[in-house]
């Protein structure tokens, strides 16, 4: 077998269509979706991730303002740049680009988005909105990769879906939102005994724990489903998942790349949560 890749570039491509037509529709009602990214020090991946998200919001007709201050900012001076964005009318979305410097408390930072603002998902009460089924921002990655696997046309219901990574990003809510689906989901992470016995039960099988081709044939199940979320930089420069490419491909019915895979995917919903939160919450 051979698995059939799963584009995520021409996934995000469709969808970015149909957003940039709810903007089109949005403008004609006097409401330009705007989103601030803060992006604080110099981290070479933040800085070429807020790229490729200001970019996309441009895609889409999203007006994108960047906020770049300097590793030493205080704590305090960020909060005060996020409260004064909560009380901005032009600004739908807040986006703060993690990691932080360590001086700064990532959680503090998160809980002083307005929730009704945290377009990202982060905050613990559209997490929390999310665990009891309530209306919510879902973060963007797991929100990207049930969009990809819906489209696959699969039923999700009684599959068992095996999370490797428990990240509040990633891992925890991705297995959150596969239960909501109504699927059968164990998580494992770096304490797991025996993790090929656990990742070869699984249906679908999703990798977010960062460390290059963790995931090598012996742990799939045959006709699997397997969403790799991992974006890890080689020696050589080349950019790898947490999944053996190569060798899951050979035992796998479905597989995500990397890179083309999640990555397009998530900044995609993170354009779907500014809009509705333009659409939602405009005032
Ligand atoms: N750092 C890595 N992924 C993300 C993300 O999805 N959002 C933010 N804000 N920071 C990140």
């Amino acid at each position: 077998m051979t698995a059939q890749i799963i584009s995520g570039t021409e996934l995000a491509k469709e969808k970015r269509l149909q957003l940039a037509k709810e903007v089109e529709q949005l403008k004609k009602e006097g409401i330009e979706p705007g989103l601030t990214v803060i992006l604080v020090g110099d981290n070479p991946a933040s800085h070429s991730y807020v790229k490729g998200k200001q970019k996309a919001c441009a895609e889409v007709g999203i007006r994108s303002t960047l906020l770049a201050f300097p590793e030493t900012i205080t704590e305090s001076f960020l909060l005060e740049q996020i409260k004064q964005l909560n009380e901005d009318p032009s600004v739908h979305g807040i986006l703060v680009q993690l990691p932080l410097p360590s001086h700064i408390n990532e959680l503090k930072v998160i809980e002083t988005i307005a929730p009704e603002k945290d377009v990202d998902g982060f905050h613990p009460i559209n997490i929390g909105r999310m665990m009891v089924g309530q209306k919510a921002f879902l973060p963007c990655t797991p929100y990207g990769i049930l969009w990809m696997v819906q489209s696959l046309g699969v039923e999700i219901a009684g599959k068992h879906v095996v999370v490797v990574g428990r990240s509040n990003i990633v891992g925890k809510p991705v297995g959150q939102l596969f239960l909501r689906e109504h699927a059968t989901v164990t998580y494992c992470h770096s304490k797991t005994k025996n993790l090929a016995d656990l990742t070869r039960q699984a249906d679908i099988l999703i990798v977010a724990v960062g460390k290059a081709r963790l995931i090598g044939a012996e742990h799939v199940k045959k006709g699997a489903i397997v969403i790799d979320v991992g974006v890890n930089r080689l020696e050589d420069g080349k950019l790898c998942g947490d999944v053996n490419f190569e060798e899951v491909k050979e035992v796998a019915s479905y597989l995500t790349p990397v890179p083309k895979g999640v990555g397009p995917m998530t900044i995609t919903m993170l354009l779907h949560n500014t809009i509705e939160a333009a659409r939602e919450y405009a005032h």
